[in-house]
C-alpha cells in the first residue's frame, strides 16, 4: 500500500481484498429492460443500454442526465431554467436555478392522488408487535394541520425549527410540515444531552423546538421535554415548544409549551404548500468534523430530494410496494435519506424503528423482518458484529423469505460480519450492498449496484460510483492518483445534485474543508483503495474524526470537554479498534498538579462530564491518567505516538526524533500496560 491514513480505522480491511468475489445474477431478461426498470428516463438518452454506458453518461452528459431525472422523478410549481451551476474551487454549488417546488407535496400529495391509502410510515415501536401504520392519506393530514399549526405561531419561510424526537411518526410529520410551509428542520439526534442540544439551537438560532414528552427505547424511558426544559434554559431564540406526547405520562407544561396533538385537533387538513426554489434551504444537520464544534451542514430542496429518491431506488433495487426498513435514527443523514425522504418521494412505505438491536431479545431485527414482511433491510455493521456473537439460532427462528436486499451503512464492515450478513441473514441469495456515504453527500456514493445484471460483489467493498459520481484518489502531493491497485485521499471530481451546499453560518469553513485540500475537487475525509478491477474500498477517515458505531465523533470535541474539568490539564483523544463497535474512544489526560483523585472517581467524573456534554455513545472506554503527553519540539501533541501504543504497535511508533519529551513514550506504554 502505498499510502496511509493517519486514521486508518481497522487492521482487518485489507486482509478482505484477495478475497473471492461473489457473483450474483440477476433474472433480468435484457439489458436494456434492466436499466430502464431502474431508471425509466434514461430511455432518451441515446446509445445508452447497460449500466456502465448509463454511468458513462451520467459523469460525461451530466445536464442531460439530472435534467432528465429531474424532470421526470420531481414534481415542479414551476420549471428550472439551468441543470447546474457550480464551481467546486469557490464552492459554490446550484441546481435545478429557476425552478420552483414543494418537497412535502412530491413525498406526500402526488402519491396521495394515486394510492391514498397505501401504507407510507411503519412505526416500529419498542415493544414488538405493537406497530402503528400510517397511510399516505393520514401523513399528509397530519403534515397539514401541523404546518397550519406552525405558521399560527409565527414560522416563517427560512426559519429553522429544531425537532429533537426519536423515530416515530410525529417526528416525520414536523420534518414534512417543515417543508410544506418552507422552515428548514433541524434534527438533532434523541440520544444527545442538553449541552449538545442547546448548541445546536442556538446555532440554528431555532424559534421553535419540537420534542416529545418522553422517549421510548430498549424498555426504557427518557425524559426528553425535560432535556429540552434544561437546553433551552440557555437558548434566549426559543418562544415555543411543542410536545407530542409518546407515552402517557404528564409533563409539566409551561405558558412556552404547546400541546402539539391537541392543537393540531384544530387546525385544517389543507395547508397551501409553499413554492420554494430549488435552491432554498431544506434542512441542516450538525455532524462532527475534525476540529471546533460540530457543523449544520446545509442542505437544500431540489437537488437533495432527487439524488435520495434515485439513489433509495437503485442501489437496494425497491420496487413498488416493496417494505423498506432502514433502522437508523432519524436524527443521523441515514434516516433522513432513507428512512424520510428516498422512499417517501419514491411513494415507498418505510418502517421508523425506535427500538434496539437487541430488545427484547437479539431475534429483534428478524422477529421484525418477518412480521413486517420487510423486503430491503438497511443496517450497520456495529449491530451486525453484535448480533452474529449471539448466534445464528436468533435469524433461523424468522422467516426471511421476503428480504431480497441488505445493506450496510455507517463504517467499514469487515469480511466476518459481511459472511455472515450474507449468508446467514440473507441465507446466500439477498445481495448485500456495501453503500458509502456521508451527512455531506446528501446520498449514497458508492455501492455495489445491484441491479445491474451479473453485476459482482466483493464481500465489504462500495465497489462502484453512483450514477454521477466521479471518485478519485489523490496521493500525498495532491495529485491525481491514475493507476488501479492503490490507494490515497478519496475526492470527488464533479459536483452531483445530492452534495451539500455549506456549513450554516460559515461558508469559509465548508470551503476549507471540502474544498481547498485538493482545489477542484470535492475532498471526503476519507482514504480509499482501488483494487486492481477498479473497486474501490474505504479505508477510514483520514483526519481527526473517530466512527464509533457509525457515529462520527471529533477528536477535538471530546478534549474540548475533557480539559473543562477543573481537574485536567490537558488531553488527547484517539480512536482505537474495537471489535464491536469498529472504533472506541481513548482518552489520555494529564491532571493538573494540585489535583490529587482516586482514578475511578476520576473516570466516572470525566466520562458522566462526556454523556452531559455530548452524549454517551461518545464516552471514552479508557481514560489513562499521564505525567506529559509526547510532544513535538513545536508543541503539537503527537497522536500518531499514542495511537501505536494503544494498538500494541511499538515496532510502529516510526520516527521519535522529532519528540521533545522522549521520556514521555516510555510513560504512556508502561501506564496502558498497567489499565488494560
Ligand atoms: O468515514 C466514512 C464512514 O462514515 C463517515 C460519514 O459519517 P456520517 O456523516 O455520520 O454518515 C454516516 C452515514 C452515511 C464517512 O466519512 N462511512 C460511511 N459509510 C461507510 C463508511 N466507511 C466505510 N464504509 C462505508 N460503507
Amino acid at each position: 500500500m502505498m499510502w496511509l491514513p493517519c486514521g486508518c480505522t481497522s487492521k482487518y480491511l485489507f486482509t478482505s481484498l484477495s478475497r473471492r468475489i461473489v457473483k450474483y445474477y440477476h433474472d433480468f431478461s435484457g439489458k436494456s429492460s434492466n436499466v430502464l426498470a431502474c431508471m425509466p428516463e434514461a430511455a432518451s438518452f441515446e446509445g445508452v443500454w447497460d449500466h456502465s454506458g448509463l454511468y458513462e453518461f451520467s459523469v460525461g452528459h451530466t445536464d442531460s442526465f439530472w435534467g432528465a431525472a429531474a424532470r421526470h422523478r420531481l414534481t415542479w410549481i414551476s420549471p428550472f431554467r439551468s441543470v447546474q451551476d457550480c464551481d467546486l474551487r469557490r464552492g459554490t454549488i446550484r441546481w435545478f436555478e429557476g425552478g420552483k417546488l414543494n418537497v412535502s407535496v412530491n413525498c406526500l400529495d402526488r402519491h396521495v392522488h394515486t394510492f391514498p391509502d397505501r401504507v407510507a410510515l411503519i412505526w416500529e415501536r419498542d415493544e414488538p408487535g405493537t406497530e402503528v401504520k400510517v397511510t399516505y392519506r393520514q401523513l399528509l393530514e397530519a403534515t397539514c394541520r401541523l404546518g397550519n399549526l406552525l405558521r399560527r405561531h409565527g414560522v416563517n419561510r427560512g426559519d429553522c425549527v429544531t425537532i429533537y424526537m426519536p423515530p416515530c411518526p410525529a417526528a416525520v410529520v414536523s420534518m414534512l410540515a417543515c417543508a410544506r410551509i418552507g422552515a428548514a428542520h433541524s434534527v438533532v439526534f434523541a440520544g444527545f444531552s442538553a449541552e449538545a442540544l442547546a448548541d445546536r439551537i442556538r446555532d440554528a438560532q431555532s424559534r421553535i423546538v419540537i420534542t416529545v414528552n418522553q422517549g421510548v427505547r430498549g424498555g426504557k424511558v427518557t425524559e426528553l421535554k425535560q432535556t429540552v426544559d434544561l437546553a433551552i434554559q440557555s437558548c434566549p431564540s426559543v418562544q415555543k415548544v411543542f410536545v407530542a406526547m409518546r407515552t402517557e405520562s404528564p409533563v409539566v407544561m409551561t405558558a412556552r409549551d404547546i400541546a402539539m396533538e391537541e392543537e393540531m385537533q384544530t387546525e385544517d387538513v389543507v395547508c397551501e404548500p409553499a413554492a420554494m426554489d430549488s435552491e432554498d434551504v431544506l434542512f441542516l444537520l450538525y455532524t462532527s468534523g475534525s476540529t471546533g464544534k460540530p457543523k449544520g451542514l446545509v442542505h437544500t430542496q431540489a437537488g437533495y430530494l432527487l439524488y435520495a429518491s434515485l439513489t433509495h431506488r437503485c442501489v437496494f433495487n425497491y420496487h413498488d410496494e416493496d417494505v423498506f426498513g432502514c433502522v437508523a435514527d432519524i436524527g443521523w443523514i441515514t434516516g433522513h435519506s432513507y428512512s424520510v425522504y428516498g422512499p417517501l418521494a419514491n411513494g415507498g412505505t418505510t418502517v421508523l424503528f425506535e427500538s434496539t438491536p437487541i430488545y427484547p431479545d437479539p431475534g429483534r431485527y428478524w422477529e421484525m423482518v418477518q412480521r413486517l414482511k420487510i423486503n430491503q433491510f438497511y443496517g450497520a455493521p456495529t449491530a451486525i458484529r453484535l448480533l452474529l456473537k449471539y448466534g445464528d439460532h436468533w435469524v433461523h427462528k424468522y422467516d426471511r423469505s421476503t428480504l431480497k436486499t441488505l445493506g450496510s451503512v455507517g463504517e467499514p464492515i469487515n469480511t466476518e460480519a459481511w459472511e455472515w450478513y450474507h449468508r446467514v441473514v440473507g441465507d446466500g441469495r439477498c445481495p448485500v450492498v456495501d453503500t458509502w456515504w456521508q451527512t455531506e453527500t446528501g446520498g449514497i456514493c458508492i455501492a455495489p449496484r445491484p441491479s445491474a445484471p451479473n453485476a459482482e460483489i466483493v464481500p465489504g467493498m462500495a465497489m462502484r460510483p453512483f450514477f454521477g459520481i466521479r471518485p478519485v484518489l489523490m496521493d500525498s502531493e495532491g495529485k491525481v492518483l491514475t493507476s488501479n491497485n492503490t490507494s490515497g485521499a478519496l475526492c470527488i471530481a464533479q459536483p452531483w445534485p445530492g452534495m451539500a451546499r455549506t456549513i450554516h453560518n460559515n461558508h469559509q469553513r465548508f470551503i476549507e474543508t471540502y474544498c481547498q485540500p485538493y482545489p477542484g475537487y470535492f475532498f471526503t475525509g476519507d482514504g480509499a483503495y482501488r483494487s486492481k478491477e477498479g473497486y474501490y474500498q474505504i479505508i477510514g477517515r483520514l483526519d481527526d474524526v473517530i466512527n464509533v458505531s457509525g457515529h462520527r465523533i471529533g477528536t477535538a470535541e471530546l478534549e474540548d470537554v475533557l480539559n473543562q474539568s477543573p481537574m485536567v490539564a490537558e488531553s488527547a483523544v484517539i480512536g482505537y479498534s474495537h471489535e464491536v463497535k469498529g472504533q472506541a474512544v481513548y482518552a489520555f489526560v494529564v491532571l493538573k498538579k494540585e489535583v490529587d483523585v482516586q482514578e475511578a472517581d476520576l473516570v466516572r467524573q470525566l466520562k458522566d462530564m462526556v454523556s452531559k456534554n455530548i452524549a454517551k455513545y461518545a464516552c471514552p472506554d479508557f481514560i489513562q491518567c499521564v505525567q506529559r503527553l509526547p510532544k513535538t519540539r513545536s508543541g503539537k501533541i503527537m497522536r500518531r505516538v499514542l495511537r501505536k501504543v494503544v494498538e500494541r504497535d511499538l515496532d510502529g511508533l516510526g520516527d521519535l526524533s522529532t519528540l521533545d519529551n522522549p521520556a514521555a513514550v516510555q510513560e504512556v506504554i508502561q501506564g496502558h500496560r498497567d489499565l488494560c
